[in-house]
């Protein structure tokens, strides 16, 4: 017996950075939309808790504890004062340490595949708690579709969704550490007042219209120079999108994956095309959003 979940990536259309709070977090405004990029996390019962994993990044997905899908396990199961005696197996499709909550993703897949294994019964806000604690993406890869997260982005509120928008994703030659890059959003931002972050209303329209071309004049990214600041080499990438026709080029999240907003399914597959020759990154995937959140697909 064993519990299958897909659950997608994400990509920040807009991530508005406040200044580092008392418990070393930011406040932010974070408009998260999820894209058709998944992980399939599969728990099976099992003698004591196992991390395995396959797919192209597998050899950078840490096996032990700091794994959020081991996490996951450990909390529901703390909840419920069981032991999390399973064995979780990740399929990996969502780019390693890439700004697209991947690692979210798995934490988020492996709560909903125990609690389904377990017949656990959390409810939607129990869920939604565990996710808060395990870290601030994890809500978001729960519930996927769009949303606005705010306090450090796990307090979520969902939002319409006019269309379908078509994006290129290009995956950098290394991973970039989030708080490496929130530490180095601070010391760019030293000495300067950081405004408090709100959400773009024009941003918010666009979303609800479903129009690339209003969203793509409005999406921001607040860690993008602090992730350049560390990865100079993605300023090569954005402007080689940008270049093959792309309405919008950015730094997903924290990167180093780089966004690309495309207008329709052709000239996202055009922008890919040149990406990929252009040699300023290591894969080039396309996919759209909003996808659905994480999904319990067999069992
Ligand atoms: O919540 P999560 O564990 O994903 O956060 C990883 C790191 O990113 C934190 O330890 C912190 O350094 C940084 N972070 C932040 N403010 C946020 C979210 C994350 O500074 N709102």
């Amino acid at each position: 017996m064993s519990v299958t979940v897909r659950v997608p990536a994400k990509v920040n259309v807009q991530l508005a950075v406040g200044a580092a709070r008392p418990d070393g977090f930011h406040d932010l405004a974070n408009v998260f939309l999820a894209v058709g990029l998944h992980d399939e996390v599969t728990v099976t019962p099992a003698d004591e808790l196992r991390v395995t994993c396959e797919g192209p990044d597998a050899d950078q997905v840490p096996l032990d504890v700091t794994n959020l899908a081991a996490r996951a396990a450990i909390a529901l199961a703390g909840r419920r004062g069981i032991e999390p005696a399973v064995h979780i197996h990740i399929a990996k499709d969502i780019p390693v340490a890439g700004g697209m909550a991947g690692g979210s993703a798995d934490g988020a897949g492996a709560l909903l595949a125990c609690d389904a294994l377990w017949q656990a019964g959390a409810s939607r806000a129990e869920l939604l708690a565990i996710c808060a604690e395990l870290g601030s993406d994890v809500p978001f890869s729960l519930v996927g579709g769009a949303a606005l997260g705010t306090g450090r982005g796990e307090q979520l509120r969902t939002l319409e969704v006019g269309g379908t928008f078509h994006w290129v994703f290009a995956m950098a030659g290394r991973g970039l550490s989030t708080p490496a890059v929130f530490r180095e959003f601070d010391r760019l931002s030293e000495g300067i007042g950081i405004p408090e972050p709100v959400a773009s209303e024009e941003l918010l329209r666009a979303l609800a219209k479903g129009d690339p071309d209003a969203l793509a004049a409005a999406v921001s990214n607040d860690l993008q120079p602090a992730a350049l600041s560390l990865f100079p080499e993605l300023a090569g990438t954005l402007a080689a999108g940008t270049a093959a026709g792309a309405l919008a080029a950015l730094v997903s999240g924290s990167g180093p994956t780089t966004a690309f907003l495309a207008r329709d399914p052709e000239s996202a597959a055009k922008v890919a095309e040149t990406l990929r020759s252009s040699g300023t990154c290591r894969t080039v995937r396309t996919a759209s959003g909003p996808a659905a959140g994480a999904t319990v697909i067999g069992g």
